[in-house]
């Protein structure tokens, strides 16, 4: 492994990431070649349109109403001429910043989508005036920051939003405010003005206008929370979130009532005070999780706090009265039936959620765990709906550590159905007459230190008389125990292989430069790809891998050379990483890259963006998740990528995580539901596969390379291993990222318990397990980098973003037999397989 001083680092990535087309562009066409399919020219062509038309007619179901008045959607009547205020009104945000920003063709902003759908934008002077507030403070950021020493650790810094004080409207009819918000890979977010809370200057503006305008709503462009409180005066509250290349147009329905809002929250939102303070957040080197398996709602419900918008919640312009139609309980599998009506005056779209509250036998237990919910068809006024939602008691078996075990205990599970975690009704009871072990398997994640914490259960007493009991006969649970041997069957020309080409085949996209292949220069196939795998001199296919989850992260504009290797000409590094660079590297790049010349054709490969993780899960639709996979399996067909590095699984542990917008949730269950669905999706196109990420217990940027999250065996099982479970054994995915951090001072990359023991034989994962692109840190750290070696060792596969180092350090494991040659056989057989899949047309 390579040793990089980091500013070194962040000087090679703009020398080799930066390009400037001087080329002009080329008549249209559009060229099948080896598979895949180069564009050229303006045209937009119809797969742009065609994605662009599926995605809107769901992104309206991503938004969520917090509050209403019947103000909105506007009438006929209502004026057209609107006063436009908020950092997000020009600077709309479609995503967070990062791997996982894709290159689109053309963003819309909000203030242009409401001048082309026809209404009078009155702000633009104001507008234009905090452009320059924005544009003098970023600067000065900026400067801030190469002051400090500039380079990759400060790689997701943003901005908090300034104060200012510029004259506005304070009277009239019609307002909207548009908040945003975005973070990114790199770094977390902050409990500060400008970030989690709003500025005084947000709070005065929003609050004159609320008070001042006939109509006025706020509206946030927000990847997560903020903390909304002391906005009484505020009546319409919707979180349009971040919906990618429709983000705008989808606010411009909803506001004129073209689409409607039906999402529901996937994470509470509260004010910052109430969220759980139990366990550690952004620690350098340990963060102890000692809340244990009370995240998110499973603490609030617990503790019976008070939030302001509890998980599974968000209201419609309609309002939905709903009744329990019938449940029984088929073996160990409950279904519930409930009549959805529509009862308010506007068509809509209604979500029921199951939950399932555990006894406290042996072990505690949270109020209630999600396990199951279905999603209307769109219900004009009066209409009715029958909606069927079954769930199998023991995919929800608790992890009892003592005895290594997931267990039914003994007592009454009560099953409550509603629309939000806050408002439902026992539907049923389920006896379980003594402890049934479900799945006996063994402890493998070592000791985090510490006991988790028990919240003092507030029992309440609840009348269940008339609830429907049912007694669960034991024999229906299949019961399983694990056997943790592995070997997997060796490719005989794996076999006759050299050394060193088995170790060129599981250092990622290997090669001789560890800056090219950490930035993905290396990548010569696609454009903008975050790797390659490594041919072999032409014997190999590579293996195509480009980054999610809101879309394909691919260049959006390249050129060939007289090899036939594509170049980038935007760069591959996120534009946000690149405003954090000082101006004179950006001079230094230009002539050092190779350039199109006058007769070189421009290639284009427009992305579709689909909206962020979090967008996602609060549609709570798992139809819309499945397209959203279609739509990226289909381009990744057409620009020949085989590995997406999606969809992003991790849990909003706290809502502070930088990264959270790409993942789904703070609950397991529905995360795994998402991934699983857009796995279905992106799968059922030939050679293109998913890759699971970050695995696992990723919940934080700081020091996000060398930290360890510390974590009991209960709380990894049932809260962040989850939804990987979930994923795995519903949509077999083909790959999966483990994560940066370790785990209980382990690097999960090097973990055999966590890749062999638990991944391949307790969830019974089949595919291949590559790094996170891991950067070798130098300094002041608690805990080492991972090694290749040792990840290959632990039946990881690809070791990314590879170096010459990491090749050389798996020879020498070979050398001094720390590594078995049957071990990396193993790995290489992997990568060799695929290869040979996807070569196959
Ligand atoms: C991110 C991954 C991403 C990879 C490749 C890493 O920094 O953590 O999520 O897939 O880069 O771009």
């Amino acid at each position: 492994m390579k040793f990089l001083n980091l500013i070194t680092i962040s000087i090679a990535i703009l020398f080799i990431n930066l390009a400037f087309a001087s080329s002009v562009e080329k008549r249209c066409f559009k060229k099948k070649n080896k598979g895949f399919t180069r564009f050229s020219g303006d045209e937009v062509y119809s797969y742009e349109k065609e994605h662009i038309k599926t995605l809107a007619s769901y992104s309206s179901e991503c938004t969520v109403l917090l509050k209403k008045n019947g103000d909105f959607p506007l009438t006929k009547e209502d004026t057209r001429k609107v006063y436009l205020y908020g950092n997000a009104v020009r600077k709309t945000l479609k995503g967070g910043t990062g791997s996982g920003d894709v290159n689109l063709r053309e963003f819309v902003n909000i203030e242009t989508a409401f001048t082309n759908a026809g209404f009078e934008v009155l702000t633009k002077d104001f507008i234009d005036a905090y452009d320059e507030v924005y544009e003098k403070a970023n600067k000065e950021f900026q400067e801030e920051l190469n002051n400090n020493g500039g380079g990759i650790l400060n790689m997701g810094a943003i901005m908090s939003e300034p104060e200012y004080d510029l004259p506005y409207v304070k009277e009239g009819d019609l307002a909207i405010y548009v908040l945003g918000r975005v973070s990114g890979e790199g770094t977390d977010r902050k409990p500060i003005k400008g970030d989690l809370f709003l500025t005084d200057t947000e709070r005065k503006m929003i609050n004159d206008l609320a008070k001042g305008f006939k109509k006025f709503m706020l509206v946030l462009n927000t990847g997560g929370p903020i903390d909304l409180s002391d906005l009484d005066d505020v009546k319409n509250i919707l979180i349009l979130s971040q919906l990618g290349v429709n983000t705008s147009n989808t606010l411009v329905d909803v506001i004129t009532g073209a689409k409607y809002p039906s999402g529901k929250l996937a994470t509470t939102w509260t004010k910052y005070e109430d969220y759980q303070t139990i366990g550690d957040f952004a620690e350098k080197d340990d963060t102890n999780y000692k809340e244990g398996i009370y995240v998110g709602y499973r603490y609030f419900d617990t503790v019976n706090t008070d939030v302001m918008y509890p998980f599974g919640f968000g209201l419609g312009y309609t309002d939905f009265e709903y009744e329990i139609k019938s449940s029984k309980l088929n073996g160990e599998t409950f279904e519930v039936k409930t009549n959805v009506k529509n009862v308010g005056k506007y068509k809509g779209k209604e979500v029921m959620e199951v939950y399932l509250s555990k006894p406290n036998t042996t072990l505690d237990e949270p109020y209630q765990i999600l396990v199951g919910f279905a999603k209307t068809d769109e219900l004009k006024p009066n209409k009715k709906q029958t909606l069927t939602i079954k769930f199998k008691l023991s995919d929800f078996a608790s992890y009892d550590t003592k005895t290594a075990t997931y267990i039914l205990d003994k007592g009454d599970y009560v099953v409550r159905v509603g629309n939000s975690s806050r408002n439902t009704k026992p539907c049923g009871v389920i006896k379980v007459e003594s402890r049934i072990d479900v799945r006996k398997v063994e402890n493998k994640l070592g000791d985090p230190g510490f006991e988790d914490y028990v919240p003092k259960i507030n029992s309440k007493k609840e009348d269940l008389s008339n609830v429907k009991t049912f007694t669960l006969n034991a024999k229906k649970v299949k019961k399983e125990t694990v056997d943790y041997d592995y070997s997997y069957p060796i490719a005989k020309e794996v076999k006759a292989l050299t050394l060193e080409e088995k170790a060129k085949l599981v250092i990622g996209g290997y090669v001789e430069d560890f800056i090219e292949s950490l930035i993905g220069a290396a990548v010569t196939t696609v454009a903008g790809a975050a790797a390659e795998t490594n041919t072999l001199d032409g014997k190999l296919k590579p293996i195509i891998m480009a980054d999610g989850p809101a879309g394909v992260r691919i260049a959006k504009s390249y050129f060939l050379d007289s090899d036939g290797k594509a170049h980038n000409l935007e760069g591959n590094l996120p534009e946000s990483m690149m405003s954090l660079l000082p101006p004179e590297m950006l001079q230094l790049v230009d002539a050092s890259m190779p350039k199109p010349s006058v007769n070189d054709t421009i290639y284009h490969q427009y992305a579709s963006a689909i909206p962020i993780g979090t967008a996602l899960a609060q549609s709570w639709n798992k139809e819309f998740a499945e397209a959203c996979g279609d739509i990226v399996g289909s381009e990744m067909v057409m620009f020949g990528v085989n590995l997406w590095l999606a969809p992003a699984l991790n849990i909003h542990r706290s809502i502070l995580c930088g990264r959270n917008f790409e993942y789904y949730s703070e609950d397991p269950f529905i995360s795994g539901i998402m991934a699983s669905a857009i796995t279905n999706g992106v799968q059922e196109h030939k050679n293109a596969f998913v890759t699971l990420k970050h695995f696992a217990a990723n919940n934080q940027e700081t020091n996000r390379y060398l930290n360890s999250s510390n974590v009991s065996e209960r709380a990894m099982r049932e809260i962040y291993l989850k939804a990987f479970e979930m994923a795995i054994k519903e949509a077999d995915p083909k790959a999966i990222m483990t994560s940066f951090n370790l785990l209980n001072g382990v690097h999960t990359s090097e973990s055999k318990e966590l890749t062999n023991d638990i991944l391949r034989h307790e969830f019974g994962f089949d595919g291949l397990v590559m790094t996170d692109w891991v950067i070798a840190m130098e300094g002041e750290y608690k805990y080492p980098n991972p090694s290749a070696s040792n990840v290959i060792k632990a039946t990881g596969d690809l070791f990314m973003p590879g170096s010459q180092a990491d090749y050389e350090n798996v020879l020498e494991a070979i050398k001094n037999k720390t590594l078995t040659m049957e071990e990396l056989e193993m790995a290489v057989t992997k990568i060799y397989k695929l290869s040979k899949q996807i070569e196959k047309k």
